[in-house]
């Protein structure tokens, strides 16, 4: 992709899994047109790392600068990037997006947008009083398949979507991996129901273009755990309260992050830095997220979300069901984790390919015979959402957005706005209304089309 424009050039804060999808494609796909021109992290042996498999992996020899979180301003006032990538612990994100905003420069966050009402409230604030754009990665959205799931559903095949159904299950590799990281404390990632869900709530939102506005929930801790393994007798699991240099070669959940280089260059070289330990046992004492999670979601438009999320499952998919006034949908794909730790892209394209199992999309509108069809695919990470939305940010002029797939504030808030609701009413046992959460959010609008 060449352009002779000049380069776009971005700044990284939080350097660990995720971020080497947007540094490593920066001079993989878009050296053209994109420049890395600084990282910042709580942790230099993770930025180090970073860069260091960067070069490995890009053969890029140029000279990208360093900063601790410390220095994130003095970082914006260096480099003065076109736009601050945010790619931290999800609680961390909204001091990062509002420093970056209210310093003057748009910004692209990872899901989820925020974890609290309280930080969500700044942050539309930031980008309402800054003037500055908030693009939050919404990268499920840009998936083939879930493209075509827009397409048919705005092409009034099915009429008006009045009840949706959706069950997700992550897998016990997949699922297992939040439960040893920072993901199994609520404070940090506000549990799955934001941290993972806030995907599958957007998904919904975005498919049937509208907003939440009321939420139930119930759920539970009830296979991950001490007390949970010891209740069904798994006692052999819970002897270490990590895996990495203990006793725990029998166990299936283990994750030794020493065999592996990446593991070991990015979290545990790390360790005596960070503290952080990035392969606790998932059934230790103290996690304190849920596996098992019910949620109701009525909406403005008065269409209803059923929705259910499960961690522990042997295989992972997920199957929509979409009941309009005029017919059916049916979204379905189960089979192996998309992810897993220092996975390459060769093997992910190879389990991609094993793991293909049940993938069905059906259209079924009254009175008619059900039509089964093709389902499109894509290359590369999360099914080929990563490199789509990879063009929006890295590409001075992204190719064209007919679906409206890219996110701003407004719709980050309206999916991340359900989990927290959900958590409120696990805490109350109550059903939670999001504009007492965030008065005035969204005010007069009926569709997500509406919002930025
Ligand atoms: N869109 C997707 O499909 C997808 C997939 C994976 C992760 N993510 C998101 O990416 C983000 C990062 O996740 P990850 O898997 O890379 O986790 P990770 O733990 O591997 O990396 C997080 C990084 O943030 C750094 N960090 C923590 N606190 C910080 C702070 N206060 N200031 C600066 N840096 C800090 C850590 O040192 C670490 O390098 C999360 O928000 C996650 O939700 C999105």
């Amino acid at each position: 992709m060449s352009t002779t424009s000049p380069k776009k050039r971005i700044a990284l804060v939080g350097t660990g899994g995720r971020s080497g999808m947007y540094s490593h494609t920066i001079y993989k796909d878009f050296a053209d047109s994109t420049e890395l021109v600084a990282v910042c992290d709580i942790s230099r042996v993770r930025m180090a790392q970073r860069l260091k498999e960067l070069r490995a992996e890009t053969g890029y020899e140029g000279e990208i600068p360093m900063y601790h979180s410390d220095d994130f301003d003095q970082m914006l006032d260096d480099v003065k990037p076109d736009e601050v990538m945010v790619c931290t612990m999800d609680c961390t994100h909204d001091d990062y997006i509002v420093r970056a905003l209210r310093a003057g420069y748009p910004v692209s966050t990872e899901k989820p947008m925020t974890t609290a009402v309280d930080k969500c409230d700044r942050i539309l604030k930031a980008v309402e009083e800054s003037g500055k754009p908030l693009r939050v990665t919404f990268n499920y959205r840009w998936m083939p398949p879930n493209s075509k799931v827009r397409e048919l559903i705005a092409s009034g095949v099915i009429g008006t979507v009045r009840h949706v159904a959706m069950t997700y299950a992550l897998d016990t590799s997949h699922g297992a991996d939040y439960f040893r990281r920072w993901h199994s404390e609520k404070e940090k990632s506000g549990g799955l129901l934001v941290h993972k869900s806030t995907h599958h709530f957007d998904l919904v939102n975005w498919w049937c273009d509208a907003i939440p506005e009321r939420v139930y929930a119930s759920g539970g801790l009830v296979f991950y755990g001490k007390e949970n393994a010891l209740k069904r007798g798994d006692d052999q699991y819970t002897g270490y309260d990590r895996y990495t240099g203990t006793d725990s070669e029998h166990d299936p959940f283990r994750l030794d992050l020493s065999e592996n280089k990446y593991s070991k260059g990015m979290y545990l070289d790390a360790e005596e830095e960070t503290g952080y330990l990035r392969d606790r046992n998932v059934f230790r004492e103290g996690i304190d997220i849920e596996d098992s999670m019910s949620v109701i979601v009525n909406y403005r438009n008065g269409m209803t979300l059923s929705y259910s999320l499960n961690a522990y499952s042997p295989i992972e998919g997920c199957r929509t069901v979409f009941y309009g006034d005029r017919g059916r949908i049916e979204w379905a794909h189960f089979g192996g984790s998309h992810l897993i730790l220092g996975q390459s892209e060769e093997e992910l394209a190879a389990m991609q390919e094993a793991n293909k199992g049940v993938e069905e999309l059906t259209v079924t509108p009254h009175f008619k015979t059900t039509e089964h069809l093709e389902v499109p695919h894509g290359k590369g990470g999360h099914g080929g959402g990563d490199i789509k939305i990879l063009e929006q940010i890295m590409m001075p002029e992204p190719p064209e957005d007919p679906l409206n797939c890219s996110a701003g504030h407004e719709q980050g808030a309206a999916s991340v706005m359900i989990g927290i609701a959900a958590n409120q009413s696990m805490k109350t046992g109550q059903a939670v209304q999001i504009s007492d959460l965030l008065p005035g959010f969204a005010e007069g609008k009926m569709s997500m089309s509406e919002l930025s």
